[in-house]
Order: C-alpha cells, then structure tokens, then sequence
C-alpha cells in the first residue's frame, strides 16, 4: 500500500481521535441532511443507508457509494467521502472542489457536516483505481501492457493537471490510487484533493506532502516550496507505471533518501546547478552521495547504502545517465521513442526545465487519440474515444501558441 502523507504533524494528533471515531458504534441518522450544492445552493439531500457499500477508505476518510435524492428530484448514486472528526482536512478539500469543474476533475455534487464529521458526494466512477487497472492488465501474458490506455489515460492526466495548475493548484498526492478509470468509456478523473493546495505568493509549507514513490526530488531533498512541477513529476512516475507495469523508481522505498537515491541511480548524480535549481540547501544532495559512494557516511546512512547497494547489484552496476535506455527495454507502448521522449522531458531535476503539463498534451506521443480518426483509433471494445480536444475558452487562454496550434489543429479533424 503506497501511503500518503500530507500533514505531518497533523496526522500524529488526529491518530487517536480518528481511529476512536471510525470504531464507534454511535448510529449517526444522516438519511436526509440538508446539504451545500457546489454553487452554494443549500438544499435537502436524501442518502439510501442500505444501499451503501464501501469503495475504499485511505488514511483520512473512508468512501461509499451511496444511492441519493435531491429535492430538485435529481438522483442517482454518489460516492460519498466521509471524514470522521472535523480535525481532518475534508472539509478543506470540499472548499477546494468546489471551484472545479472539468471533465479530468471528479465533479462535487453536495456536501455537509453532520456532528463531527464531514461528508462530500461527488460523482460516482465506476471502473476502479488506475492501480488495480496497470496490475490487473500486466498480469496478462500476452505481455501487451495496457495498450492505446496508456496514452489515453496519460493525457487525461495532464489535462486535468493543466486545469489545476490554472487555477493555482497543485494536487501534491498524484498517484494511480488517486486517479479513476474506465476501461468501458476511457474516462479518466483525478480524485483525492486533501493535500492539495491553492498556491499563494510566497508561502512555504511546513510539512512534506505526497507519496513517496511519486515525490519530486527537490521535494525528497526537503524542499517545502509547493509547485506545479511537483505533480508534473508525479506524472512522469505514473506514466513509467503505465508505460512499463512498475514505477521506474521501483516500489517500496523505505524513506525519502532511499527514494531518493534510486532516482540518482537513474538519473546519475545532478549537477550543481540543478541541486541549486532544487533548492537544495549546502549542496546536501551531492555530499550526501558522495558520502553514500565512499561508504563514509553516518550510521544512518551507512545502513541504507548497504541496503540500497544489494539491491542495486541486481539492477544496475552504475548509474543511467539517461531514463530513456530503461524505458525502452521495459516498455510495451506502443510509440517507444516518443514515450521515452515524453518521460525524459518530465523525469529532470530542474523543476525549472520540467515540461509543463499543458505542454505535455501537445507532445508527439499522444498524438493519435489527439486525432483518433485520423489514426482508426478506438477502444479495445470497440467504442469511441471520449473527447479530448474539447478545451474551455479558460483552457484555451492558458495554452502557448505553439500548443494551441497544435491541440487546436487536432480539435479540427473529424473524429
Ligand atoms: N468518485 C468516486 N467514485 C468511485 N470510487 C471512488 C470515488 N472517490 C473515491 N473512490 C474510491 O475510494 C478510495 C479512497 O478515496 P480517496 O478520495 O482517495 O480517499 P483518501 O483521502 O482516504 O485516500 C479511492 O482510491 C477509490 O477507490
Ligand atoms: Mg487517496
């Protein structure tokens, strides 16, 4: 299980409180509430209890899915996330979601309190985590990975990045577990905005966010600056996982040096002025490799070299100087040049020199579901892509010429 951490200090103090509240067996009646639509319309909200069923419960909140009613007469079924003590962040992510709308963002649909606990309904996916979709689909033997999804789903991703970033958000918890799919529709939606945060001038954080498998390096060295570049790195990772069935970096990492290291081992070494683009203070970084190569640093450290040295006799004697050699051996995608262009562009250590997302949709690798008829390109079951190209005017405005030139020329050919 590859755990999230978005409030350090947080966490610690909500532990008790939370877990004494989820074990309760106190019968809360929350069958009809009145509830806050997400343009701020207060409303009756009515919840069929026995048709709940659980979807997935993460270290903050545990997920239903719910059959519901409005007094409007609007209904259908929600996921419902519930928090269980108003010491958890939910009721910031609600504040969050509810200024987005796009069709890569899950949709809010209502929220309110009830005692303690906060509650959002948002819209039900059905198809599951990307997760369980890489695993289940690199567990076929016809070792044909996940095929036209990866681009599809890739792109999808950074759309709904892009869309963020506009609005000064960055996700800081991008991983597959944080993103929905369908295989039936190919759909994707980002989900799971509880460490995310609306960027202000100057601001630094206090804590460090996100997964390690999917954190930045300049956020592993402890960097607590929040930027767009953070999740497209996280991207990067994904797209790895897409791509090739694993995260490049590998599962696991027992912290954020060893993280860390395995992406040194990768990368190679920065140079000092990427550790300076890092923000990396006293060059830790490159002392602390080099005290890691001469076996000549503190306990601490010593233990996970030798660690980090077993395992990396098996994978590799030196260091990859470029991530695209790696990607090209293990990737069953279906354009591999411009895959590993794509991820060699993002998996930088300059957050500075990382592509951006929006630019990311113009990269030659997602070209064919760009363009799907131009390609013949449809599902696996037959059906029609979803829309791609169908950018807002506000999406639009945020584009470079050169990208708009490109996704709008796109947007013209028939589908
Ligand atoms: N809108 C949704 N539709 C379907 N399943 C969902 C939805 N939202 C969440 N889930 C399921 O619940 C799990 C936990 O949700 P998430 O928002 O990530 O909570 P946490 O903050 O606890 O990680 C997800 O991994 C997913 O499996
Ligand atoms: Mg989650």
């Amino acid at each position: 299980m590859r755990e999230s951490k978005c409030m350090e200090h947080f966490e610690e103090m909500g532990r008790s409180k939370r877990a004494k509240s989820l074990s309760s067996n106190e019968k809360v009646d929350y069958e009809c509430t009145q509830a806050k639509t997400r343009t701020g319309r207060v409303t009756k909200v009515c919840l069929d209890k026995a048709n709940q069923s659980s979807l997935g419960s993460g270290a903050f909140a545990q997920v239903y899915k719910t059959k519901y009613k409005q007094k409007s007469g609007e209904s259908g079924v929600v996921a419902l996330k519930e928090s269980s003590s108003d010491l958890l962040p939910l009721k910031e992510e609600i504040s969050l979601m509810s200024k987005l709308s796009h069709p890569n963002i899950i949709g809010l649909k209502f929220s309110f309190q009830n005692g303690k606990s906060w509650f959002v309904g948002m819209e039900f996916m059905e198809g599951g985590d990307l997760y369980h979709f890489i695993k289940d689909n690199y567990k076929r033997k016809d070792g044909a990975g996940i095929g036209v999804f990866c681009e599809l789903f890739g792109y999808q991703i950074f759309r709904g990045l892009a869309y963020l970033h506009s609005k000064k958000i960055v996700h800081r918890d991008l991983k597959p577990e944080n993103t929905l799919v369908s295989g039936e529709t190919g759909a994707l939606k980002l989900i799971d905005f509880g460490c995310s945060k609306k960027l202000r001038e100057g601001q630094r954080d206090t804590y460090r966010v996100g997964t390690k498998e999917f954190r930045a390096p300049e956020l592993l060295l402890h960097t607590l600056d929040s930027t767009p570049p953070l999740d497209a790195w996280s991207a990067g990772v994904i797209m790895t996982e897409m791509g090739c069935g694993k995260p490049i970096f590998g599962e696991g990492p027992t912290d954020d040096w060893d993280q860390y290291l395995r992406v040194v081992e990768f990368l190679g070494e920065p140079t000092e002025r990427e550790e300076e683009e890092m923000g990396s203070r006293k060059r830790t970084s490159r002392s602390m490799v080099d005290l890691f190569k001469r076996g000549n640093c503190c306990k601490e450290i010593a233990k996970k070299g030798r660690s980090k040295r077993r395992t990396s006799s098996k994978a590799s004697s030196k260091p990859i100087k470029d991530v695209s050699s790696h990607l090209t051996s293990r990737s069953a995608v279906h354009d591999v040049s411009a895959f590993t262009d794509l991820v060699s562009g993002i998996l930088v250590y300059s957050p500075k020199k990382r592509t951006h997302c929006l630019d990311a949709l113009a990269h030659d690798f997602f070209q064919r579901v760009r363009s799907p008829a131009e390609f013949d390109l449809s599902l696996p079951n037959g059906k029609p892509l979803p829309k791609l190209t169908d950018f807002t005017d506000e999406e639009i405005s945020f584009m470079s010429k050169s990208v708009k030139k490109i996704l709008l020329a796109d947007r013209k050919k028939k589908r």
